[in-house]
């Protein structure tokens, strides 16, 4: 982080990305960034012509109240309009764009040379399919669906049929445990879970639809059954025959067998085969084969919910954010626009997985709504090697690359060489986004990665505000590293003091926005009391961010980290509350405080105090124990080098 009196460093934007520039220069970026904000209405509004509409606004194009001392919170843009964000995303593109024949995703698997690609049309004709399945299984507006799959083709396409039939989707990050699976079931009463059989992360072997089962039974432990749960067949693909979605590539088959192999030896972890409970479950492939590829999408609300997403909340349980459709299709799709500077020719590749906020906004509706190719890659930055980043840039000419400090940082350590071993020529924009940015870790990114040639965008945003909130624009903005540089459009921020006071110029505080963007959540799900508490009620009239954050006398604002009880490890958000609440439900626990530490790859890390009951005494096994028990309530174990 930049630090007061710190000689800075100004990067000016690059010539050579000027002349096809969305926002060529800074006074552009200030002439639109004015109109956005003062005539939110006209602005965005302009943008929402772009897309398909069945019926246009029945009242305000946008109406809110962010005071908690005037009534209840809310925020409706486009209310009573009517639309469909997959129609948008898909068949827009596809019939009036003529973008059928292009490429949406390229999928890159775990193992190299394992490797699918899906047009437009297919794609559109995936999720025809898939959205038909959904409504034959008495899915309809409003019910909510689980989605507990690997980064692959059938998680885009899931989420998509949900979207085109009006249900929500509730994705969960498939590394999370079973028991993070199950609060998130029980939070939204799904009618019904989308997983997998297994797939590899690395060189581990993830046995989902065991860890799925798991929670299943769980929820039943607590009175809750889960009617349906439809399973793809990932890793067996090639039992699947024709109906079966992507490519039957030897590196796959060659897997398959070396399962089939490990499932002979003893291995308990390695289960003879997929666990089936014919009560509930379906093939995912046996239900697609002979669904038609036509489906009539649900004409939504521009406010009807469109998914929640689960993240830590520091009350210790995880929050369902709730996004509706219109506001959140126009904000992904201009932010992902103007962000990363998109030009048709593109290929993009957000490391994110789809299960965090940054996949759903910047892998699947901000790429897909712009017509753009993707890169959906399943496996992990060190696998087969730490050079595997560029390889796969290399391999498909990706030009607009969108990572995680903590990913940079990690692959800082083993040097330069594993980089320059690939050509990486095609990179235009960089992009960071999850955490602050070390200015040391962006000057290498900056001097390494990208040879000085890519401008790089500090994205900061939280699953909360659906899209970027304060970035740099490739062409306009001059940055300075480890500063997340200018409001994006539509977004006013402020700094407060702790009386709640409005600071100007150069100054440090909490930092709050002032007005709605179209991309805000508009409640969480189910508690739109905590809603109110969470984000409002500090200081009325606010949306509170929970970070800290410094203006420098340029009016650059750089992000000094939480200031509530949550911390960032590698990017991922945790609670203090929720690892004690994990570790206290151990029977030899009788306390436990939990607090945040510095860490040089993961930006922080927990140290765990607890205090033992009567009884027990502190061993190495026991302090195993309590480090599993306080990462159960999240992942399976640690997740060093992943990244969203
Ligand atoms: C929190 C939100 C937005 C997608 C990933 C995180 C931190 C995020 C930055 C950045 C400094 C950042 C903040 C924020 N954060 N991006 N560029 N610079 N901090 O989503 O899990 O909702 O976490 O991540 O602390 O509040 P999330």
């Amino acid at each position: 982080m930049g630090l007061p009196g710190e000689k800075a460093l100004v990067y000016p934007p690059r010539p050579e990305l000027l002349p096809a520039a969305h926002i060529p220069s800074l006074s552009h970026y200030q002439r639109m960034y004015q109109r956005s904000v003062e005539a939110p209405h006209e602005f965005w509004g302009d943008i929402a012509k772009e897309f398909y509409w069945k019926s246009q606004p029945t009242g305000p194009f946008l109406n809110y109240n962010f005071d908690v001392t005037k009534g209840k919170i809310f925020i409706e843009w486009m209310k009573g309009a009517t639309t469909n964000i997959c129609y948008n995303v898909l068949d827009r593109n596809v019939n009036e764009k003529k973008l059928g024949d292009k490429i949406a995703f390229y999928w890159e698997g775990n193992e190299p040379g394992d490797s699918a690609k899906i047009t437009y049309r297919e794609l559109l004709h995936k999720v025809c399919q898939f959205a038909n399945v959904l409504r034959s299984q008495g899915l309809k507006k409003g019910d909510r669906v689980s989605i507990y799959l690997p980064m692959i083709v059938e998680l885009a396409v899931a989420m998509l049929a949900c979207a085109r039939i009006g249900a929500l989707h509730s994705i969960v990050f498939a590394g999370f445990s079973a028991d993070s699976l199950c609060e998130r079931i029980l939070d939204c009463s799904c009618s019904l879970l989308i997983t997998a059989d297994a797939f590899y992360r690395g060189d581990k072997l993830v046995n989902l639809k065991q860890i799925a089962d798991e929670a299943i039974q769980k929820c039943v432990d607590k009175g809750f059954s889960l009617k349906k749960c439809i399973v793809v067949k990932h890793l067996c693909r090639e039992e699947v025959g024709a109906a079966g979605t992507c490519s039957k590539s030897p590196p796959q088959k060659k897997l398959c067998q070396e399962v089939q192999e490990k499932k002979t030896e003893s291995s308990k972890r390695l289960r003879p085969k997929t666990p089936w409970n014919p009560a509930i479950d379906m093939w995912w492939h046996e239900l697609m084969s002979g669904a038609s590829t036509e489906c009539e999408p649900e004409w939504c609300d521009a406010e009807d919910g469109l998914f929640i997403l689960y993240t830590s909340g520091s009350t210790g349980k995880p929050k369902g954010v709730l996004h509706t459709t219109g506001g959140y299709m126009i904000f992904a799709a201009t932010s992902f626009k103007y962000v990363f500077d998109y030009q048709p020719e593109d290929v993009y590749w957000c490391t994110a997985d789809i299960g965090w906020i940054t996949g759903h906004s910047y892998i699947t509706y901000g790429p897909l709504a712009n017509g753009a190719t993707g890169v959906l890659f399943e496996g992990v930055p060190t696998y087969p090697d730490v050079g595997r980043m560029w390889s796969v840039v290399d391999k498909y000419k990706v030009t607009k690359f969108y990572t995680a400090p903590t990913a940079i940082r990690m692959l800082m350590k083993y040097g330069e060489e594993p980089v320059k071993k690939h050509s990486r020529k095609s990179l235009k924009v960089l992009g960071t986004v999850g955490e602050p940015i070390n200015p040391e870790a962006w000057l290498w990114y900056h001097r390494v990665v990208g040879e000085e040639r890519c401008p790089i965008v500090d994205t900061f945003w939280q699953t909360e505000t659906g899209g970027h909130m304060l970035t740099p624009l490739p062409a306009a903005t001059p940055t300075k590293p480890g500063s997340a540089t200018f409001p994006f459009f539509g977004v006013v921020p402020a700094i407060l003091n702790d009386s709640g006071q409005e600071l100007e110029g150069e100054a440090e505080g909490f930092l709050v926005f002032k007005q709605p963007w179209p991309g805000i959540m508009r409640t969480v799900y189910g508690k739109h009391q905590q809603f109110e508490t969470i984000y409002f009620q500090k200081f009325p009239g606010y949306y509170l961010t929970g970070d800290g954050c410094r203006r420098d006398k340029d009016g650059y604002y750089w992000i000094t980290g939480r200031i509530d009880d949550m911390l960032n490890v590698s990017g991922h958000l945790l609670s203090t509350a929720e690892v004690e609440s994990a570790l206290v439900e151990h029977p030899a626990v009788a306390e436990a405080a939990v607090v945040s530490h510095p860490h040089p790859l993961k930006g922080e890390c927990l140290y765990c105090f607890v205090t033992l009951r009567e009884g027990y005494e502190l061993s190495q096994d026991l302090t195993d124990e309590l480090k599993k028990q306080g990462s159960n309530r999240q992942m399976l174990g640690s997740r060093q080098g992943e990244h969203r």
